[in-house]
Formats: C-alpha cells, sequence, structure tokens
C-alpha cells in the first residue's frame, strides 16, 4: 500500500494539463463491443479503472492495446463470452457499462450485480428496467444479472428514480437501443457531459441519436456500428478538484482543457465563496480572495452541482468565515471525509444527508485515511493547507480516478510524495 505525504502551506501557482474524462471513457470504451472494425481513442487517461476495464474488454473478446501516442486502439476479435464475472465488476463499478452493449450485440449479457461501495448501495434497477423495456428476459442467479434477448425493439421508457437520472443506466440503454428495431425514447435521461460524449461516440460510428445533453433522448436503430476514431472529452470533476487546490492555497492557476461550460454549478458555488474564475485563452483561469465566504450547495444531477465535487467542496468550506451547508441529495451517505476532515480540526457535523461545516481559522496535518476516490481528492485538498505534514493512506482509491495527482500537484509547487507505507 502507497500513501502520499503533503507539507501544508504552499500557495499553488501555474498550469495543470486538464485529462480525458473517466466518466466519459469508461462507457466508450465498453461501447466498442457494440462495433465492427477498429475504434482509436484519443485522450483516455491512464488510470486504474481505465486499466481494469481493458482487462474486463480482453475478457470480452475485445483486443485492447495503446500506441506509442497514447491512443487507445479497441477490436472485437472474439463474440463468444458474454459474461462478466464478480472478480471484475466487484473492482469497478463501471463494469455494469457493458451490460448494454453485450445484450444488444450478442443477444445475452451476464454481469454479477455491483455490490455497494463506500459511497452508498450502487443499485442497477434503472439498468435492468430500461433493457427489459427494449424486450430483454431478466433473472437473477448467484449474484449475476442475466439477460437474454433474440432481437430488442425500440419504445419509450422513463428511466427517473428515486434521486432522478441515473449516469450509466442513461449510457447502457441509450447504447443497446442503437441496435434495436425502430425508435426508443428515453425520458428523464441523464444529461452529464459524459453522456454527451458518448452518443457523439455512438453517431459517428453510424447511431443516430438526439435529443442527448437533455432528459429526452431519442435513439433510431440501425443495423450495425462501425469503429471510428474518438477523442474523449476533458474530465470536470479532475478540473473541478484542481480548481479547489487552487483556491484552497489562495494560488493562481490555470486548468488547460478543462470546459467552462460544464463547470457552470462549479463556478457559480465557488465564486460566491469569493474564488475569481475567468476563460483563459487555453482554459480556465482561478485565484482567489483572502477571505472564503460561506455558501449553501446541494449536489443535483447533471447541470446542478456535481456529487463528485461534494467533499471538494467542503474541504475549502472548512475555512470560510462562517457557516455553510452542503446537501448530499445523489448519494446521501456520501459524508466518509467528514470524520477524517474533522481529525484535521475541521468542525463539521452531520445531519441525515446535510453536512453544517463551522468554518475555523486553520487545519492541521495528521494522518487520515482515503475511503472513496473523490473522498481521498479532498483529503490532499486539506493537506495542501493544513499546517504540519498530512498522510493520506490508501491512495490506491486515488488512483482510480485521477492521473498522476501528485505530479500535477507538484508542478505548480506542491509539496507532495508518494511514499510506500
Ligand atoms: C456515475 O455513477 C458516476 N460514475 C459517479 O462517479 C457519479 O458519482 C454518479 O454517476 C452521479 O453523478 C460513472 O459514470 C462511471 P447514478 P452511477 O446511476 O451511474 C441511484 C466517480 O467518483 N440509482 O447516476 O453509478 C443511485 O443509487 C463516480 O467518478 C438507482 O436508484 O450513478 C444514486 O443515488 C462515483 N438505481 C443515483 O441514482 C439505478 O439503477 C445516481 O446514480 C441506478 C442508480
Amino acid at each position: 500500500m502507497q500513501h502520499f505525504e503533503i507539507v501544508g502551506g504552499t500557495r499553488l501557482k501555474g498550469a495543470i494539463d486538464i485529462s480525458g474524462a473517466k466518466n466519459a471513457a469508461l462507457p466508450i470504451m465498453a461501447a466498442t463491443l457494440l462495433v465492427e472494425g477498429e475504434t482509436v481513442l484519443h485522450n483516455v487517461p491512464d488510470l486504474a479503472d481505465v486499466r481494469q476495464m481493458q482487462i474486463l474488454l480482453s475478457r470480452l473478446g475485445v483486443k485492447v492495446h495503446r500506441d506509442d501516442e497514447g491512443a487507445m486502439h479497441l477490436r472485437v476479435e472474439d463474440e463468444m463470452n458474454a459474461h462478466a464475472e464478480y472478480e471484475l465488476v466487484s473492482k469497478m463499478r463501471a463494469s455494469v457499462c457493458v451490460m448494454g452493449p453485450l445484450l444488444a450485440k450478442r443477444q445475452r449479457a451476464q454481469v454479477s450485480m455491483p455490490g455497494g461501495c463506500a459511497i452508498g448501495d450502487r443499485p442497477i434497477d434503472l439498468h435492468i428496467r430500461g433493457l427489459e423495456s427494449l424486450g430483454a428476459d431478466f433473472e437473477l442467479a448467484n449474484g449475476d444479472v442475466l439477460l437474454r434477448a433474440k432481437k430488442l425493439m425500440g419504445t419509450e421508457i422513463f428511466l427517473g428514480g428515486p434521486f432522478g437520472s441515473s449516469v450509466t443506466a442513461t449510457a447502457n440503454v441509450m447504447m443497446a437501443a442503437t441496435l434495436a428495431q425502430g425508435r426508443t425514447i428515453l425520458e428523464s435521461a441523464a444529461c452529464e457531459p459524459e453522456i454527451v460524449d458518448l452518443a457523439m461516440f455512438l453517431n459517428a460510428c453510424g447511431a443516430r441519436i438526439t435529443g442527448f445533453g437533455t432528459p429526452r433522448i431519442t435513439v433510431e436503430g440501425v443495423g450495425a456500428l462501425n469503429g471510428t476514431d474518438h477523442r474523449v472529452v476533458p474530465d470536470r470533476i479532475e478540473a473541478g478538484t484542481f480548481m479547489i487546490a487552487g483556491a484552497i492555497t489562495n494560488g493562481d492557476v490555470e486548468l488547460r482543457g478543462a470546459r467552462m461550460e460544464h463547470l457552470q454549478a462549479v463556478t457559480d458555488r465557488l465564486r460566491r465563496v469569493g474564488v475569481i474564475i475567468e476563460r483563459g485563452e487555453k482554459g480556465i483561469a482561478v485565484s482567489s480572495a483572502r477571505r472564503l465566504e460561506p455558501v449553501q450547495a446541494t449536489t443535483q444531477p447533471y447541470p446542478g452541482f456535481p456529487t463528485d465535487l461534494q467533499a471538494q467542496l467542503m474541504t475549502l468550506l472548512c475555512l470560510a468565515d462562517g457557516n455553510s451547508m452542503i446537501t448530499e441529495k445523489i448519494f446521501p451517505d456520501r459524508f466518509l471525509h467528514v470524520g477524517e476532515l474533522n481529525r484535521m480540526g475541521a468542525r463539521i457535523r452531520k445531519e441525515g444527508p446535510t453536512a453544517i461545516i463551522e468554518g475555523v481559522k486553520k487545519l492541521v496535518g495528521a494522518p487520515v485515511m482515503a475511503s472513496d476516490l473523490r473522498a481521498s481528492a479532498a483529503l490532499i485538498l486539506a493537506g495542501l493547507v493544513a499546517k504540519g505534514t498530512t498522510r493520506v493512506h490508501r491512495v490506491y482509491h486515488i488512483d482510480r480516478g485521477y492521473e498522476r495527482i501528485e505530479e500535477k500537484l507538484a508542478g505548480v509547487g506542491a509539496v507532495i510524495r508518494r511514499q510506500a507505507e
């Protein structure tokens, strides 16, 4: 196991290159199960989750390799296996994205039910509802979801759940619908930029999808899809994380490649806190006033404030001049970072799905434990500004979703090192 050792106190200055979006790359990689011929993906980040998806796809008969420039080449060579096994799915929930493509292309899918994780239950009832609506027969056996369908038939599907839309359920049903017979309409679909990127990839392969980016997506089924070249959209969550890193250290950073239009809710909240955010010529320029204002924030499906930046915003608000509130409407239990931040001198208390953050003058370095990908990022942000040294343990969480985070932060002046336990 490894940990990060961070000495707090330096103001970050300089430019950070934003990588391709993990949550776009993963479903797009899964979508290559639908296509004939070779697909070339550019700007795919080098992450543990991406390597995990490569292993899963190779088990499903896809030949995957990266060329010398880092572009990822994928080609389906064998369609015999349609079983995504527990030992792979349990490591990465996004494996569930192979379900729709396998069902549509191989007429069957056997995918282990993903278990819960640190941020809460992770049901897939909406995925199954959507695929059953397209005509799949569903069975649950020994912890595996079994889906079969000779031919999927387009239909109208309401995909809304108790917490609003579902990102990967939208991905799964949209992918399956591309090869269904006739028209499919997805109501209450997710609008995330990663869904837009997936739809654009599928259309480049010959699919006929409209309305993506809105809650109503229409898919006209086609006979076949062919491989294409595609560049993955920049990662708005990585960009938002580094925005907060620049703000919390009272620094001056430019996030190269980040898209302002994907971060409007984040920009809205951070500007209320006193962070200066401007469109730079190559990305987003971030600096901050010395004094941080307290704010109220609530996580919502896109274009609302993203749940994947909730922990990071909480870290910033620990140092605001007053009491802030964050309500988590997507994963109400996503607060494992609260206990760890309080160990660093924060004053946060949970009241159901809401955290009350009382501003403090400073945070103090301490050994802390990462629990999930984004909570780990929040603890690193706390270490950047805390007095003294912070050790963030279990950095394997962070490696799932941030490419070379310690190099990117050190490149703008952070004192951060990866060390073996
Ligand atoms: C995606 O997860 C992201 N992962 C998550 O990012 C992100 O937190 C989440 O969307 C919300 O934005 C990927 O894209 C790979 P959901 P997903 O289905 O699709 C409930 C990260 O850190 N729900 O949109 O699994 C669910 O419990 C990860 O990169 C059902 O009830 O999330 C949650 O409360 C963490 N039934 C809400 O919907 C279902 O069938 C939104 O979940 C599916 C979901």
